[in-house]
């Protein structure tokens, strides 16, 4: 449950060392797939799928590859690099995998790849990607550390090398924002 920052027990942060004790995951152990058939109530006139309704999608998707890798809620802070690459038609199926590939102290960032598949030729098309950082909080909706990620194969490093960009990006954003 989301706890509202003006009702947060500040004097409660824990401290950043507790996370040296939080045992280390892979992206693998974060994984997600979920898949979503588009009915009519999730498409535009056209007959494809609202951008919103994927948004909502990818959101679940990647919410639940965070929570998996903290064993603890978080709440969406940033999406960063939302393509709509091809729509999602009436009728097909939406496959969006998510997993865990980069972690801050308190924060982490999921990538989210969408595919359509339409069944009736077994033809996939890749629709979507995002990233999304979240931020782990504890039960008075404090942040709090998050487990390290176990960073093995080559393609693991480069994805979490540009999760960093992005973040660093979006960090930016939100310093300007705040002038
Ligand atoms: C996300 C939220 C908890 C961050 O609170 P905050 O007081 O700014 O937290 P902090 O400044 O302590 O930052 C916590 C971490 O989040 C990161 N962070 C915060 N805002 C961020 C942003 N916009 N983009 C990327 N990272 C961000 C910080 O860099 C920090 O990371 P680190 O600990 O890994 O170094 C707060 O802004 C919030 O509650 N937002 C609303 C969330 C929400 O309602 N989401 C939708 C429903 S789930």
């Amino acid at each position: 449950m989301f706890i509202p920052k003006p009702f947060r027990l500040e004097e409660k942060k824990i401290p950043m060392t507790e996370k040296k004790e939080l045992q280390g995951k892979m992206p693998s152990e974060s994984e997600i797939i979920m898949t979503e058939l588009a009915i009519p109530n999730d498409a535009n006139i056209l007959g494809n799928v609202l951008g919103g309704r994927v948004m909502h999608w990818i959101d679940l998707a990647a919410a639940t590859a965070a929570h998996r890798h903290c064993n603890a809620i978080c709440v969406t802070a940033a999406i960063e690099g939302l393509s709509f690459l091809n729509p999602i038609k009436v009728g097909y199926l939406a496959h969006l995998k998510g997993r865990v590939v980069c972690v801050g102290k308190t924060s982490l960032v999921v990538k989210v790849d969408v595919h359509s598949e339409n069944m009736d030729t077994g033809d996939k098309k890749k629709t979507s990607e995002a990233y999304l950082t979240f931020v782990c909080l504890d039960k008075n909706g404090v942040p709090r550390p998050v487990p390290p990620l176990i960073l093995e194969t080559e393609e693991e490093k480069a994805e979490c090398e540009k999760a960093k960009k992005i973040r660093k990006r979006m960090l930016e954003i939100k310093r300007q924002e705040k002038e």
